[in-house]
């Protein structure tokens, strides 16, 4: 399993079950806040497991979560006030990098949150591909109220992950709503009592990782891929994609094990 340079000293933790990975943002003292250790502790993960999928391991899914009770407080506002303006740049393509790295990241990533997600933390939130929240957590794109704005793509993602009148809703007022809030505007797809919260992932995970690898990441890639297009280019696209499976091992193997009704052993081939 990865060390991941042990993750930047310890901010992430990352415990392989079986086909999924789960990913600990670890700093529970800051409230998880992103500092520059811990967006290169989760840079680092995230590659070290793409790379491990590249030499064949049968990684399905990864879950993003946070020690305590923040899922994470965004941008560390400490550490960014001792900033030069050429820093605090630097280090927002940084994020930005973090950010595109969970979002093409070639299997589903899920974030189980746990607690608070504001700016950044809610932008990491919105690069996984599913959300579900404890009833405890509040989210929110709160950077008009410090004078700036979500710079770690919330702008974007949010209005494409739930609708546009939502993002300007939560970005133009700064305002945190609670998990049930954030269900009703379609930023999260579950809200389920804090305490059930890791055994809800745990599902979640099981449910992923029981699809064909190569199908999870061609799914991604045509949902993804085909967000922006005209109809006719997405559906393009994803016959492309559809064609990548079509020629697998696994789609052969998906048949066979509905003909002699047992579960699918895919391989990712
Ligand atoms: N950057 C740096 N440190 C942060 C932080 C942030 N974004 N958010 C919280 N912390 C620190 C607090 O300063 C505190 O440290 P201290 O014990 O040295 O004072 C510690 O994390 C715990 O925070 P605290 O506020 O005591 O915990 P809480 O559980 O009552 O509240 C939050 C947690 C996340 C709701 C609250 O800290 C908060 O609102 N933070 C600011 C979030 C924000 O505006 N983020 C910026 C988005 S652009």
């Amino acid at each position: 399993m990865p060390t991941a340079t042990d993750a930047a000293a310890g901010f992430v933790l990352v415990e392989r079950r079986s086909r999924a990975a789960f990913v600990t943002l670890n700093r529970p003292d800051a409230a998880n806040a992103l500092s520059k250790g811990l967006v290169s502790g989760l840079e680092a993960v995230f590659k070290e497991l793409a790379g491990l999928i590249k030499q064949g391991d049968d990684l399905r899914v990864v879950v993003v979560t946070g020690t305590g009770k923040a899922f994470s407080a965004g941008a560390d506002l400490k550490e960014r006030r001792a900033m030069t303006l050429e820093q605090t740049w630097a280090f927002l393509d940084e994020l930005n990098r973090l950010m595109n790295l969970v979002a093409a990241f070639p299997r589903p990533v899920v974030a189980a949150i746990n607690g608070a997600a504001f700016g950044g933390g809610l932008e990491l939130a919105l690069a996984c591909d599913i959300r579900i929240a404890a009833d405890t957590a509040e989210l929110g794109l709160t950077e008009v109220r410090l004078g700036i704005i979500p710079g770690a793509g919330g702008t974007q993602r949010l209005a494409r992950v739930a609708s546009v009148a939502a993002a300007k809703e939560l970005i133009l007022t700064g305002r945190r709503v609670r998990a049930q809030r954030a269900y009703a505007l379609g930023i999260v797809s579950d809200v389920v009592p804090a305490d059930n919260l890791a055994d809800a992932a745990a599902k979640l995970a099981d449910e992923i990782a029981a699809a064909g690898p190569l199908a999870l990441a061609a799914a991604k890639g045509a949902i993804d891929g085909g967000a922006a297009l005209p109809l006719d280019e997405g559906l393009a696209l994803e016959a492309a994609y559809y064609q990548e499976v079509l020629a697998s091992d696994d789609r052969n193997e998906g048949l066979a094990a509905f003909a002699e009704k047992r579960p699918p052993v895919f391989k990712g081939k």
